[in-house]
């Protein structure tokens, strides 16, 4: 079932919806044509009860400005890129630098403060579309967006992403939900898996060194459940210079999970699939409390984790990591799903 209602407005007078799509367990996502951002998702716990397992906004303007990208769709390059630079061709191109003034973060300020266009496909189907003009945020390429929310039966919600550029460029897409399955609190007592044996080190801009780094032996290493709060505190220089997980992990080829999460309380597990090679973790480290969330909550440090599912971060100044550029008329498109039960 699927039903819509308006959530509000953006500051400058954009009409903002929000879309509920509820299967038959009652499980209900709430995704905004702001940022085409899932905004909620209540699931049930051990004991039937409900909780919405996302951190983020229950107004458009928490989502306006504080956001941290919570729940958001992101791209055209999700993560980081060097300097806001890259070639393609021997054409240099200069994209946002929004972070710090020195690199891009998520493509710039555009799709996340884009109203996106939605369709209601089917009864648990929705399908968002957004165009962005040649050389918005700097990057090459009109490109035609389209995302489709799909939640099954079964309690997964699964991301379709889609995209036409009419010239060469490169393309990077998430979703930013901080998840958060006991619905309140911190995370660091969630149970972490994610099937990576490698993992992407960072500079001090947060931008991989190049380096493929096995996890073995470091507080990288989630190849068993693991408390993410564990080896948060480690004394390691990575952690440092996240200031916890905000890292970019190599995925092994498998088609099993690429990560799962459990909350030992509730008994709420989300396992993640996706078809791309990496995946970020971000445990929130840099939320601190200052900013309320839902509820007059205030969005506490750890608060939350993503997992971001991405080709590495920077690929395109890093010829060594797999690529994500695509020839005008090529279809990009990717698949990430969460799926959520119980243990
Ligand atoms: C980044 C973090 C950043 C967060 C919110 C994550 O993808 O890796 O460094 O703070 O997004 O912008």
């Amino acid at each position: 079932m699927i039903v819509k209602n308006s959530f509000g407005a953006t500051a400058d007078g954009r009409n903002v919806d929000c879309y509920t799509i509820k299967n038959s367990n009652e499980t209900a996502v709430d995704i905004l044509t702001y940022g085409a951002t899932v905004n909620s998702i209540y699931v049930a716990d051990k004991n039937g009860v409900f909780a919405d397992v996302l951190v983020g906004f229950d107004s458009i303007d928490g989502h306006e400005n504080h956001s941290d990208y919570e729940g958001m769709t992101v791209g055209r390059y999700a993560n980081r890129i060097a300097n806001g630079k890259f070639s393609i061709d021997g054409i240099e191109y200069n994209v946002e630098k929004n972070e710090k003034g020195i690199t891009c973060l998520h493509g710039g300020a555009e799709l996340s403060n884009a109203v996106w266009n939605a369709i209601i496909i089917d009864d648990n189907s929705i399908e968002m579309s957004y165009t962005s003009p040649d050389g918005a945020m700097g990057f090459p390429g009109k490109v035609d967006f389209k995302v489709t929310f799909t939640l099954h039966e079964d309690d997964a919600l699964k991301i379709n992403y889609f995209a036409v550029s009419d010239k060469k460029t490169v393309i990077n897409m998430t979703n930013h939900a901080y998840f958060n399955l006991a619905g309140k609190g911190d995370v660091l007592a969630h149970e972490l898996m994610i099937n990576a044996d490698a993992y992407t080190p960072i500079d001090g801009n947060s931008i991989p060194t190049g380096e493929i780094r096995k996890v073995e032996g470091t507080p990288f290493d989630f190849r068993q459940f693991k408390a993410i709060g564990k080896d948060i505190g480690a004394d390691d220089e990575q952690i440092a210079i996240g200031k916890g997980y905000d890292h970019n992990f190599c995925l092994n080829d498998s088609d099993g999970p690429a990560a799962v999460a459990y909350d030992p309380e509730s008994g709420r597990m989300l396992e993640v699939y996706t078809d791309l090679c990496g995946v970020q973790l971000y445990t929130g480290n840099f939320l601190d409390g200052t900013i309320i969330g839902k509820q007059g909550k205030p969005l506490i440090q750890h608060a939350g984790f993503c997992l971001e599912t991405q080709y590495y971060p920077n690929t395109p100044n890093m010829p060594e990591f797999p690529q994500c550029t695509v020839e005008a008329g090529e279809k990009f498109k990717s698949c990430t799903v969460f799926k959520f039960s119980v243990k």
